[in-house]
């Protein structure tokens, strides 16, 4: 008689779920085992190792509540959230990236050119283009949903000096499809760290910043939805977002405003986006 191997096993344990009725659910939950223990076996886990993944995964779940999703913030510090973005993205339009734990819905309806927050929160910025299709065709009545974080790098839901909804808006394009928001220019912000994500930054010498952006979700009927970033060009973390949720197509010059730009503003960016029709329903 000879010994089981370690194949043999995954092979059991894939036959045990090869009836699983649901086919992706089959997929997913074989493929999952099939990799898991790729892994085991190719680093050699220990019990020990195992044990404190598993203190690790206890002490995660134990730091989410209401407010805090701290699953979320490990899958975003593996990459794993920046790549499900990426591989569920529309060919052809404005590359999509992270949304984030800090995306509020029903942020206040605001005037084109109109500030999202308050001009003490920072440098004035202004950030305008348009909005397209991939054929160039200008989307009059597209929606940008817009949100940042302070120049002291905090959301108004981490800061009660901020009031609701400072430094969120929703923007509509006019028919030539632009837009226009005066905004403060952001800054780098650390992801939170007080969690056990914190703590796998630490031992993996990482550190716990974001490169500074304003978050936009573009809509039109008709067209998909994009969720995406505008990163600053001048920013030291571009290289080493926390996150992973820089894209190059996504990073923008905050140019300093000269004569012919509006008064009021110190910095001034372009930035277009294109969204992709929506797949024909059926
Ligand atoms: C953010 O950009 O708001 C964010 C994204 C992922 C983790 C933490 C913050
Ligand atoms: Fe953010």
């Amino acid at each position: 008689m000879t010994a089981m191997t370690p194949d043999d096993l995954t092979r059991q344990v894939l036959g045990a779920l090869a009836g699983t009725p649901q086919p992706r659910l089959r997929e997913l939950i074989s493929s999952l085992v099939d990799h898991l223990h790729a892994f085991a076996t190719e680093t050699r886990l220990t019990q020990q190792e195992w044990r404190a993944a598993i203190g690790f995964l206890t002490a995660t779940g134990q730091k989410c509540d209401a407010e805090r999703q701290e699953f979320i913030l490990l899958s975003d510090v593996l990459g794993l959230s920046s790549l499900i973005e990426m591989i569920n993205e529309a060919d052809g339009g404005t590359e999509a990236t992270v949304l984030g734990p800090f995306y509020v819905p029903g942020a206040p309806r605001r005037a084109a050119g109109d500030h999202i927050g308050r001009p003490e929160d920072g440098d004035p910025t202004i950030v305008a283009g348009v909005v397209t299709d991939t054929a160039g065709q200008p989307l009059g009545g597209a929606t940008l949903d817009v949100w940042q974080a302070s120049a002291d790098g905090l959301y108004d839901t981490q800061d009660p000096e901020q009031p609701r909804f400072n430094l969120r808006g929703v923007y509509a394009t006019d028919q030539e499809g632009r837009y226009a928001f005066r905004t403060s220019r952001p800054a780098s912000y650390p992801i939170p760290t007080d969690g056990p994500v914190g703590g796998l930054l630490r031992e993996t010498a990482r550190h716990c910043w974001r490169a500074a952006h304003i978050h936009a979700i573009v809509s039109a009927p008709g067209h998909r939805t994009v969720t995406t970033h505008v990163f600053d060009a001048d920013n030291p973390y571009l290289g080493s977002d926390a996150v992973f949720g820089v894209r190059d197509s996504l990073v923008r010059p905050f140019r300093p405003a000269r004569p012919g730009d509006p008064p009021d503003v110190a910095f001034v960016v372009d930035m277009d986006f294109t969204l992709v029709p929506a797949a024909p329903a059926g």
